[in-house]
């Protein structure tokens, strides 16, 4: 009896788990999703089980805070895991919330929801610097990344929205550590 018991449990176990695996994820519904978002560029992506035999289609919707369901332009019926939302998050300051429906064979599942702000969740950078040499000094210039955001099809940068952006540049050597604030576009003589 003790040899059989264990044995017993596990194949009790095995089976628990093997059978709630489905229902914890049916194969077509959207998990995961994540919105990279740098310099205002947005792009969301998932993740699907999916039968290779069924083709599934994916819609991305978003809200913004009036909370009616929009579908993101370019992601109506698309099959790739991935949508482009950078022309369809373009309000700044607004908490958009964003979603995957799936469409698998007849059968419908919607993701769980993710919020975004662009303001504040796009990442910025880098900055593209350049570095000269001039008599007894260093010549630094920093200029910002290209922003994507656009008003109007006109490229809104990156000191329109922030007004002002400072970088920090530090010079090593050998005996001293010497910090500059240097803003953008500008070039700093050290
Ligand atoms: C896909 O179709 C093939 C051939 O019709 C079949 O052998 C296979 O089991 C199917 N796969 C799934 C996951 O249904
Ligand atoms: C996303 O769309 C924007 C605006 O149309 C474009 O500038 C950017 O290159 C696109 N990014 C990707 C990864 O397709
Ligand atoms: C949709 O896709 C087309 C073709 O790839 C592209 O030119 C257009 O900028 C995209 N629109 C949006 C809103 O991303
Ligand atoms: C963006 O959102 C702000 C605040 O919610 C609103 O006042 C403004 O009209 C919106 N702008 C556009 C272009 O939708
Ligand atoms: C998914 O969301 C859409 C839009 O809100 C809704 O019309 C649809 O019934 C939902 N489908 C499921 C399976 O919940
Ligand atoms: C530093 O570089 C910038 C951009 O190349 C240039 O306009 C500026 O004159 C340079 N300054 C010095 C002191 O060399
Ligand atoms: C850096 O120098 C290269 C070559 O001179 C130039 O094409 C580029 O615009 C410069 N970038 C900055 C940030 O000054
Ligand atoms: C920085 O340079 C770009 C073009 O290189 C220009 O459009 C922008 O207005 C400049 N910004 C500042 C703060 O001077």
């Amino acid at each position: 009896m003790w040899f059989h018991f264990p044995a017993y449990v596990i194949c009790i176990l095995c089976a628990a788990c093997c059978s709630s695996m489905p229902e914890s994820f049916p194969e077509g519904l959207p998990f995961n999703l994540k919105l990279e978002s740098c310099n205002f560029e947005h792009v969301l992506s998932w993740q699907a089980g999916t039968d290779p035999n069924v083709t599934a289609h994916y819609r991305v919707l978003y809200a913004d805070h009036s909370r009616n369901w929009m579908i993101a332009q370019n992601c109506s019926y698309i099959e790739h895991l991935s949508c482009n939302l950078t022309e369809d998050l373009k309000n700044l300051s607004v908490p958009y919330r964003v979603f995957v429906w799936s469409f698998v064979g007849t059968k419908e599942f919607n993701s769980s929801t993710l919020d975004f702000v662009p303001l504040t969740d796009t990442c910025l950078g880098p900055p593209e610097v350049n570095i000269s040499s001039c008599l007894n000094c260093i010549n630094v210039t920093v200029k910002l990344p290209t922003s994507h955001l656009r008003n109007n099809e006109k490229p809104v940068s990156l000191i329109d929205i922030y007004k002002n952006i400072d970088y920090y540049i530090t010079l090593k050597t050998f005996d001293r550590e010497h910090k500059e604030i240097c803003s953008a576009n500008s070039s700093i003589v050290l």
